[in-house]
């Protein structure tokens, strides 16, 4: 059986643009966050705190959050890899974090110029400063299923990073397959040792779909319980620090599948087109979803 509701956790305004070259206007960005949000979706991650030398396409995160400051209907959580980026986004009135550690050592220091270990011990600073001020926190780890540099990634260390987030207080945990390389194959064995250290309702499933695996893994994910699944409108993104790797599971496509199956979401999938075709548009981009190619169509 599978869960009667789900919650997507939008990314498209962060993972989806990141990883692009020409700098999006910020007034494109908002209009962007506001047609999701109009879509319905629950959560909308807007930008990340990072170094601007690291990611220039995210250098204004704080001009996103003050612009969007009132718009109700969604959550807006950001990244946040460092204290410094934690405290730049509270001060720009970021209400819900995510920290970013990786399963795979050389990935860790390729994103975040840091070992594992020493990540996680930053981001139990960035745990207890938010505890204080009663921000949750969601920790994404990165590369569950494979590493662009070091290849397969067993699931034994993406538990042992998921149980540290876990201990740390994290309100959510999102297993992201960076690379989009895992099949059901792999996913389920990473699953089934994730489960073992974390409970199943704290869970999130975050695939890319560079290999078009993305459905298959979302479905067994759900299959096994999992509520909770990042995707992106139109399939945007990418990480600047994963050679090759492509866009995120497109978010038309895994409400198209959800409402086959019966799942509720919320998300109105004609408004969610919308807010497609309108970054497709800015970017010059065809649109990355198959089912919103198809109804358009129609
Ligand atoms: P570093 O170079 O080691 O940082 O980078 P540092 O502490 O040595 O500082 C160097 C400079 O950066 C200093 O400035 C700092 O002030 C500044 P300078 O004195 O040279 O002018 N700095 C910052 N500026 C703004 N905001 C900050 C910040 N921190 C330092 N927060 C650092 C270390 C972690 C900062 C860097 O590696 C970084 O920003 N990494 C982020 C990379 C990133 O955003 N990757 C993409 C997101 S992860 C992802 O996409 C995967 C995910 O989707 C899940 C999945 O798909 O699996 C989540
Ligand atoms: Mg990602």
């Amino acid at each position: 059986s599978i869960p009667d509701h789900v919650k997507i956790v939008e990314v498209g305004a962060r993972d989806g643009l990141q990883n692009e070259k020409n700098i999006v206007p910020t007034a494109v960005k908002v209009e962007l966050i506001k047609l999701l949000v109009s879509s319905g979706l629950p959560v909308v991650e807007a930008t990340s705190f990072v170094s601007p030398k690291w990611v220039p396409q995210l250098a204004d995160a704080k001009d996103v959050m003050a612009a969007i400051k009132n718009v109700e209907g969604a959550s807006f959580p950001v990244l946040t890899p460092n204290l410094k980026g934690f405290e730049a986004a509270v001060t720009a009135g970021a209400k819900e974090v995510a920290v970013f550690p990786a399963a795979s050592e050389s990935f860790s220091k390729a994103n975040l110029n840091s070992s594992i270990e020493d990540n996680l011990s930053c981001c139990r600073d960035i745990a207890s400063a938010a505890r204080n001020l009663s921000i949750p926190v969601r920790g994404y780890i990165s590369c569950v299923v494979g590493c662009p540099l070091e290849g397969f990634v067993a699931p034994a260390k993406v538990a042992y990073v998921a149980k540290a987030l876990y201990d740390m207080g994290c309100s959510e945990i999102s297993l992201g397959d960076t690379i989009g390389v895992g099949t059901p194959g792999s996913v389920i064995p990473m699953l089934e040792a994730v489960l073992d250290v974390a409970p199943v309702d704290k869970l999130a499933v975050h695939f890319h779909d560079t290999y078009g695996q993305a459905l298959s893994n979302i479905l067994v994910s759900l299959q096994m319980g999992i509520s909770t699944v990042d995707s992106s409108v139109s399939g945007l993104g990418g990480c600047p620090y994963a050679k090759g790797a492509t866009g995120n599971v497109a978010t038309e496509d895994v409400v198209y599948m959800l409402n086959g199956l019966g799942v509720k979401t919320n998300v109105d999938l004609g408004k969610l087109m919308v807010a497609g075709d309108y970054i497709c548009n800015h970017l010059g981009r065809e649109p990355g979803s198959k089912a919103a190619t198809a109804l358009t169509k129609l």
